[in-house]
């Protein structure tokens, strides 16, 4: 018998592989496509204070090996998911993971205070790096961006939960080392890296930009080589566990993250091409361990040999 079971935090979970932010919705949406209950846990779609329309359509246009989407953060706000996400979210029997965003410290504290007192939400993943919505605390384009406000941000929260804290990081900076150390010193349990890579697709034909936002967050296999080395780059400065993604479409994809020093891995783009991926990536897991004769998917994280001889 192999063991699946990793540790994130606070968070012990039966298998690594974790249903991605803004790609499953509030589980509700794909109970008819996928058992979520075999998996590790789901982290939700990003959720705001006050309800958000997003951004103009189009919303998502496929490239090569990829997809761009300018989503926004459409969500029905906080209320709205205590009142009717949370009862099918209650009934899951896998940690379930609210993913937050605030457009302000105070919004992210408010959020986080009012998630923190449900007991079936087992972690927080605090987004701090949506392409598509600007934060009022950093000049940068994204909190992700800048590490004083990645740690002071993380920091606050850290007051105020107890629940698991994930600071979710963007791969669009200088130094995911630096910043990656300002969520460990602000006292995030883990952090998951990466979020989309910004990008814009042009119609020729129209002359126009594929998306209505213009731009938007690039996701898909084409980022998996730079995700991964954002993964590598933050397991050798954080001892804090790194949840990985970025392009995981297969077991091997997962695999690679977990040398590269992965916890846990989450699954995105690969559920819009085939919703059974993840308990598809699942089963790969069990059978590389076994052919490799290894025992437990800890014992694996972060074991990239070098290349001597
Ligand atoms: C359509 C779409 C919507 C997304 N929405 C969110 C979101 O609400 N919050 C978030 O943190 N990440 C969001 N993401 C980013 C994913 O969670 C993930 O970080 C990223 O897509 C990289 O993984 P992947 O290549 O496996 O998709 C979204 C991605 C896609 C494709």
């Amino acid at each position: 018998m192999v063991s699946l079971k990793t540790t994130i935090g606070k968070l012990e979970l039966k298998n690594p592989v974790i249903l991605a932010s803004g790609t499953c919705g509030f589980g509700k949406e794909i109970k008819s496509l996928i058992d979520v209950n075999k998996l590790g846990a789901i982290v939700t779609k990003t959720i705001t204070l006050n309800k958000k329309e997003g951004n103009p359509p189009p919303r998502i246009a496929e490239t090569a090996s990829g997809l761009l989407n300018s989503i926004g953060l459409d969500n029905d706000g906080l209320k709205d998911f205590l009142f009717e996400k949370i009862s099918y979210l209650g009934k899951l029997k896998i940690p379930v993971i609210v993913s937050i965003a605030g457009n302000t410290t105070e919004e992210f504290t408010k959020l986080t205070k009012e998630i923190s007192k449900i007991p079936c939400i087992k972690g927080i993943e605090i987004n701090l790096s949506c392409p598509n919505v600007i934060h009022k605390g950093t000049k940068f384009p994204l909190l992700a961006q800048d590490k004083k406000a990645t740690e002071a941000i993380i920091a606050k929260l850290r007051k105020v939960t107890k629940k698991t804290l994930i600071a979710k990081l963007s791969p669009s900076v200088t130094d995911i080392k630096e910043i990656a150390k300002a969520a460990e010193s602000g006292g995030a349990d883990a952090i998951s890296l990466v979020n989309t890579y910004p990008g814009m697709l042009v119609d020729i034909y129209t002359m126009k930009p594929k998306l209505g936002a213009v731009t938007g967050g690039l996701s898909g296999p084409c980022i998996k080589p730079l995700a991964l080395k954002c993964v590598w780059d933050a397991y050798n400065t954080v001892n804090i566990p790194i949840i990985g993604m970025g392009g995981i479409m297969t077991s091997g994809d997962a695999i690679e993250f977990i040398l590269c020093g992965a916890s846990a891995i989450q699954v995105g783009t690969a559920n819009f091409v085939n919703p059974k991926a993840p308990l598809e990536i699942l089963e790969g897991i069990k059978q590389y361990l076994k052919e490799k004769k290894v025992n437990s998917i800890k014992s694996l994280i972060g074991k990239l040999k070098n290349n001597e001889k």
